[in-house]
């Protein structure tokens, strides 16, 4: 980790909150902090505001790293983010604003959604689907993604939510790990004007997959598919016919809610488990404090509901605290480069919450775009997935906010299931570059490797220190692997493989992951995973990759490949290993540069040494080489070099 990014950045401009959003903010007053220092009442205080078919027995059992929170409660995921808000004024509520690909928009009120995602529950029923069995969905984003999630919350079946990018191979093995019986997808994906396969990818995923006994397949785009007689069914005719009556299951407040694989260290995907009671009183709670919410916001996640974001902050957090949410299919330059800035307009979004690699590229594109629309609707933003510097901050302040929206940079991970550093909006002073501090009722530390807290001023690894209600469980089937990569560093307490400073003022600073994952606009990619993709190619022999800085995406993917006896360098077999990366796990994962040597540096345990990769691939002269165990290796290195 290197201090130098962060030189000077802390005598930069402050922001507090202007009187007039203190005024009107849902929490206005710092003693939130000093309250919640009784971590478990301000959490039990917190339970309490969500329905419960029956009360709990105790608020936390912690045998670390295994947490029980809220034990002996009985609740229903779906039943709080529907059910519950058909009482009053929120029935007619839009609980869902859609935003098609061309334009086309619809509405769900609450009561529509309730009724979708029940007549949902009993197709799933029909399907054969019993409660704690694994449902797969492989959607892009329409509503009917989040009917089929709340509708497997509803039957207390966990859902695996594969991000409709990933490839064939990619959902295979999510399917095969999870054990899934039924999966739901779609036809096809409008993208960019095209429409891309889904279905395509479902069936060659499912070729060598025993266990998938039926898909559910929605008809997005009229695209003609292969129908497999007694295993594909039309989502539509299912729904015809399916009854609008289906109570919530009352389930266990540790009952599994759902799986959702990320990246880690080896090759292998992590399926990181949540539940139900904790994670809903993590999400609603940090979902209604860090956005200020009130009961007439127009709420806008523009993450995919394949990544823990969606999960949390566009299904589970916002619907939970009966907000009306906006989900966009398409992507921010279709058809022109303001799009995101028309359904602002359109819809009058008052809470945009997004990353920042797209408000760097909204940034490359040019203020101009912002420029054409009326964003005054807007009255907060949020920022999540990597570190903001503090010029895509400041662009984002001024020219999507007006100077007058808070931006809130929240710090958190999938494993954390909900936001765990952040400012509150209404109390705290904004740093630019700084997701500030901890949020109320979590404890974060910074340690040093030995697990001794760092002096303010100093860099370390952020570490959690208490069980907090959105924790994940375990990695699914596997506690050890849950032990290895999050509880073996400091007795007891969380690593969370980041990297930060703390400054003076106790405002963290975070530098990004510390461990072989590379964060690539904002989507977590283990280099094991790409290297062990690029040497099933039958022309490598062995693979390295690191990340490098980029300007828009935060970081790209460099890889080194030495190749076989026999096979020679050539720019086509670049571009094929490239396009293999792409197809093998999805195009998030495609390398930026592909570098074919004859050499990989080593140390003389035959360990690579990835600094020097990073120094090729970042274009610098190569730093220290004498842990190199072989010095001809930096002939051929220095081939590569730009310098
Ligand atoms: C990074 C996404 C800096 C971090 C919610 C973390 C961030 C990883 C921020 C988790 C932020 C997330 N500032 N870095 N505000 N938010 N990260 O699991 O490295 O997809 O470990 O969860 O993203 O990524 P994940």
């Amino acid at each position: 980790m290197t201090q130098d990014k962060f030189k000077g950045l802390e005598e930069g401009r402050i922001f507090p909150p202007s009187e007039e959003f203190r005024n009107k903010a849902l929490i206005s007053d710092v003693g939130i902090y000093k309250k919640a220092d009784d971590r478990l009442a301000f959490w039990e205080e917190r339970a309490g505001t969500l329905s419960w078919f029956q009360k709990w027995n105790s608020v936390l059992e912690w045998k670390p790293p295994f947490a029980k929170w809220f034990n002996g409660g009985k609740i229903n995921a779906s039943y709080n983010c529907l059910d519950r808000h058909l009482e009053g004024s929120r029935r007619n509520k839009p609980a869902i604003i859609f935003e098609g690909e061309h334009g086309d928009s619809f509405e769900l009120s609450y009561e529509e959604l309730h009724q979708e995602v029940c007549k949902f529950a009993n197709v799933l029923k029909s399907m054969g689907v019993q409660k704690g069995e694994v449902v797969t969905i492989y959607m892009p984003m329409i509503p009917e993604a989040v009917v089929a999630m709340l509708a497997c919350a509803r039957i207390g079946a966990p859902h695996s939510v594969v991000f409709g990018g990933f490839s064939a191979e990619a959902l295979r093995d999510r399917i095969n790990d999870g054990g899934s019986k039924v999966l739901v997808t779609s036809d096809a994906a409008y993208r960019r004007g095209k429409i891309l396969p889904i279905k395509e990818n479902v069936c060659a995923a499912l070729q060598g997959v025993e266990g998938i006994e039926k898909v559910i397949i929605v008809n997005r785009t009229n695209t003609k598919i292969e129908i497999i007689k007694g295993r594909d069914f039309w989502y539509h005719k299912l729904m015809e016919q399916a009854s609008t009556e289906c109570p919530a299951e009352k389930m266990d407040a540790e009952d599994m809610l759902f799986i959702l694989y990320t990246s880690g260290t080896t090759g292998k995907p992590k399926g990181v488990v949540h539940t139900t009671g904790g994670y809903l009183t993590g999400v609603a709670t940090t979902h209604e404090f860090v956005f200020d919410l009130k009961e007439d916001d127009i709420y806008w996640c523009t993450a995919d509901i394949g990544w823990i974001t969606g999960h949390s902050y566009l299904v589970y957090g916002p619907l939970t605290n009966g907000s009306t949410i906006v989900i966009f299919e398409g992507t921010p330059d279709y058809p022109e480069k303001d799009r995101f800035w028309q359904i602002v307009e359109k819809y009058k979004v008052t809470i945009l919450y997004t990353a920042p690699t797209a408000i760097r590229t909204f940034m490359k594109w040019g203020a101009e775009y912002p420029a054409k629309r009326d964003l005054s609707s807007l009255r907060l933003l949020g920022s999540v997935g990597e570190p903001i510097n503090p010029e895509a901050w400041t662009w984002y302040h001024k020219y999507i906010g007006g100077e007058r929206c808070p931006i809130v940079d929240t710090w958190w991970q999938t494993e954390t299931g909900m936001i765990m550093i952040s400012p509150l909006p209404g109390v705290t002073d904004l740093k630019p570059g700084s997701c500030t501090r901890p949020f109320p009722g979590v404890k974060v530390e910074m340690l040093d490797r030995s697990g001794q807290p760092v002096e303010k001023g100093d860099v370390g690894f952020v570490a959690i220190s208490e069980p907090w209600p959105a924790m994940l469980r375990t990695v699914y089937g596997d506690d050890r692997r849950f032990i290895d990569t999050y509880w073996s560093n400091w007795p007891n307490k969380y690593f969370a493989g980041d990297g930060a400073k703390l400054d003076k003022d106790g405002y963290y600073w975070i530098i990004g992951r510390v461990d072989d994952v590379i964060n690539v606009s904002g989507h977590r990619i283990g280099t094991a995973e790409v290297e062990s993709v690029l040497v099933e190619h039958h022309a490598v022999a062995e693979a390295a990759c690191i990340g490098k800085n980029h300007e828009v995406k935060g970081q790209a993917i460099a890889a080194f490949v030495t190749l076989r006896e026999g096979f020679k360098a050539s720019e086509e077999l670049i571009a094929e290993l490239k396009s293999y990366v792409s197809k093998k796990i999805g195009a998030i994962a495609r390398p930026d540069d592909l570098y074919l040597t004859d050499d990989l540096p080593k140390t003389r345990s035959g360990k690579i040494i990835r600094r020097i990769l990073k120094d090729i691939a970042e274009g610098r002269s190569i730093g220290d080489t004498t842990t190199l165990a072989d010095s001809s290796t930096l002939e051929s290195l220095k081939k590569l070099s730009h310098n």
